[in-house]
């Protein structure tokens, strides 16, 4: 889901679908360009991937030099032509992203006043509410998109260009981003910043209600009250290039191998190496003076909240609440006067995350995140950032993204014990010294590419999988099988290690192997027991430890992995690496979409 925006001198179609390619790590499944050429509407969409576009593009192109196009991922309506965007009427097109909640009430609203919809989707009344507007009521352009982005209720960004209106674009903000980018006699909007890396560096953000009216040479910009407000121009650090896959297979392949470097980055935003102490930006939460910390995140980022959870508890015996986004903010929580919430997240745009920001802002907590792209909506909703430095993450699977959470939660969680008094000044710098161990860890973890490969073949022949694991490792084996699931198709699921027996060890037998996350901790000889289990009644067991764990444990078991031992406390940033690659190797042999998995976004911004 996104959307670009060309108003320029040359050829808009090509420009467009440049941008759009730079939104496909997003996810999608159909995309389409309007144009505008002497005053002419005209489009091309299609379902699928955007060489579909492409082709219908070359087979009848599209003039003119103003335009807009999307990539789709459908909610309301399954993904063919007809509820792809851009959606038309003879005077309008619009490209819209997120959800529009009352589209129900106003399209029948609109057709009992003889408007005929043409699809099923919820943005097409966006169209037909501004032609309505347009034609009954003699609106201008600018006044018909203002009355229509005012019935609107929901969390969306949409943009429309006008039939007769060759230099014209307009756009509002609520909930979705929007970036205007300026060029030379040129003008373009996109979904973030990198999408219009090609044509400018020039960038600027509309806040929370923001609308423009864009034209070659002028951009008007107003609030939701409608009074003209201007918005600082920043240079974005976006690079030009495409990301590259750097010789790798997959994007996913490339950012696994990627995780030494962008962990020791982001490991060294905080820890001072010679003290051996870390120390937090500037401005963030006094951690001695809360009384809670709410965590809230979704999928992969929620299972490095639920890590640090424990390391939270553990070191600065900080009472944790959390909870997933989607249910947090629909959650009566009793929230506290002295409370912090922190919200962690790669894209810093997903929509359950941001409401649930919001609710707690609401609710007078202090407001923190750890997030991956400093211009998104949750880092400028946020009190203090917490800088994670993994870098553009394209596949859509979380992998460097997630370990580099580990990496910045592990750093903040021990600031908070210091803060607290919980944690001793020893402590404190055994566990540097620990986190400065891990990039060189995770590289020796990489090492096990091969064999992991081998296990992976077998594993893709299996019904499903569990993995399972204690502590730490009881998020991690959440992960795991989150991973599986999204890039793999298998189905499978994480447990605690103590659960399997009160349920789930009734579906073991010879097709669903189990794979234990077992470092050589306080918990280790807990969750062999708990393997022992499984091999009593003809499970699989696969052994996911250290040298030592594998010599003690690893006899009998059906295939063992071995993991460089860290810290104990420390481990699951280290035991990210076999289980991405275990997901990684199962998806290569079944050959699934590796980087853009069926049904799946990288950015969610609908709830
Ligand atoms: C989507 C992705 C997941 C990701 C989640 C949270 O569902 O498919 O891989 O973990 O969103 O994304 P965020 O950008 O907030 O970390």
């Amino acid at each position: 889901c996104g959307i670009i925006g060309v108003l320029g001198s040359s050829e808009a179609a090509p420009r467009i679908l440049t941008g759009l390619k730079r939104l496909e790590y997003r996810g999608y499944d159909s995309a389409g360009i309007a144009t505008i050429s002497d005053g002419t509407l005209d489009r091309r969409r299609a379902p699928g991937k955007l060489t579909n576009l492409e082709t219908a593009l070359s087979t009848t192109p599209l003039n003119g030099t103003g335009g807009i196009g999307h990539t789709r991922w459908a909610t309301h309506g399954v993904p063919n032509e007809t509820n792809a965007h851009p959606h038309a009427t003879h005077r309008v097109a619009v490209v819209h992203n997120g959800i529009i909640e009352n589209y129900a009430e106003l399209r029948q609203e609109l057709e009992a006043k003889g408007v005929v919809f043409e699809s099923v989707t919820d943005a097409e009344v966006c169209p037909q509410l501004i032609t309505h507007y347009l034609e009954t009521e003699n609106c201008t352009p600018v006044e018909a998109f203002r009355k229509a982005i005012e019935r609107m209720r929901g969390a969306f960004a949409f943009a429309a260009i006008f039939s007769g209106e060759d230099d014209l674009m307009i756009c509002g903000r609520k909930g979705s981003p929007l970036a205007i980018g300026r060029g030379d006699g040129e003008m373009y909007l996109g979904s973030d910043a990198y999408s219009l890396a090609p044509f400018t560096n020039r960038i600027i953000y509309l806040e929370e209600g923001d609308w423009a009216v864009i034209k070659r040479e002028k951009l008007e910009i107003f609030d939701e009250a409608g009074n003209p407000v201007s918005r600082p121009e920043t240079v974005s650090s976006a690079s030009q290039g495409l990301v590259d896959k750097d010789g790798h297979r997959h994007f996913m392949a490339k950012e696994i191998h990627e995780q030494p470097e962008v962990i020791a980055h982001t490991i060294s935003r905080y820890i001072d190496g010679t003290s051996k102490t870390i120390n937090l930006p500037n401005g963030a939460f006094d951690f001695a003076k809360l009384d809670r910390l709410t965590i809230s995140a979704c999928g992969t980022a929620y299972y490095a909240g639920l890590v640090a959870k424990y390391w939270f508890e553990r070191w600065a015996r900080l009472p944790i609440e959390i909870d997933v986004a989607s249910e947090l903010r629909y959650r009566d929580v009793p929230w506290t006067k002295d409370g912090g919430a922190l919200f962690i997240t790669q894209s810093g745009e997903t929509a359950d995350t941001l409401s649930a920001l919001r609710e707690a802002r609401k609710n007078g907590q202090q407001i923190a995140s750890v997030v991956n792209v400093p211009e998104s909506s949750i880092a400028r909703e946020s009190d203090i950032v917490f800088p994670m430095a993994a870098g553009p993450e394209i596949g859509v699977a979380s992998t460097k993204a997630f370990t580099c959470q580990l990496a910045a939660l592990a750093c903040i969680a021990i600031a908070a014990g210091r803060q607290r008094g919980t944690l001793s000044a020893e402590e404190e710098s055994e566990l540097v010294s620990g986190l400065l161990e891990i990039p060189r860890l995770v590289a020796e973890a990489l090492k096990q590419s091969d064999k992991i490969e081998t296990i992976a073949r077998d594993i893709a022949k299996a019904t499903g999988i569990f993995y399972i694991g204690r502590g730490v490792s009881y998020p991690m084996a959440l992960e795991g099988a989150l991973k599986l699931k999204e890039i793999s198709y298998l189905h499978a699921e994480g447990y605690a290690s103590g659960e399997l027996k009160h349920g789930p060890i009734a579906l073991i037998d010879e097709n669903l192997p189990i794979a234990v996350i077992a470092p050589v901790d306080a918990h280790f000889e807990k969750t062999v027991s708990n393997m022992q289990e499984v091999m009593a009644r003809d499970g699989k067991a696969l052994l996911i430890s250290c040298k030592d764990g594998i010599a003690r444990a690893g006899e009998k078991t059906w295939a063992n992995i071995e993991t460089p031992k860290s810290h104990p406390l420390l481990s699951p940033i280290v035991y990210a690496v076999p289980i991405q690659l275990l997901a990684y190797f199962t998806a290569t042999t079944k050959g699934t979409d590796v980087d853009q998995p069926r049904n799946l976004a990288k950015s969610v911004t609908v709830e």
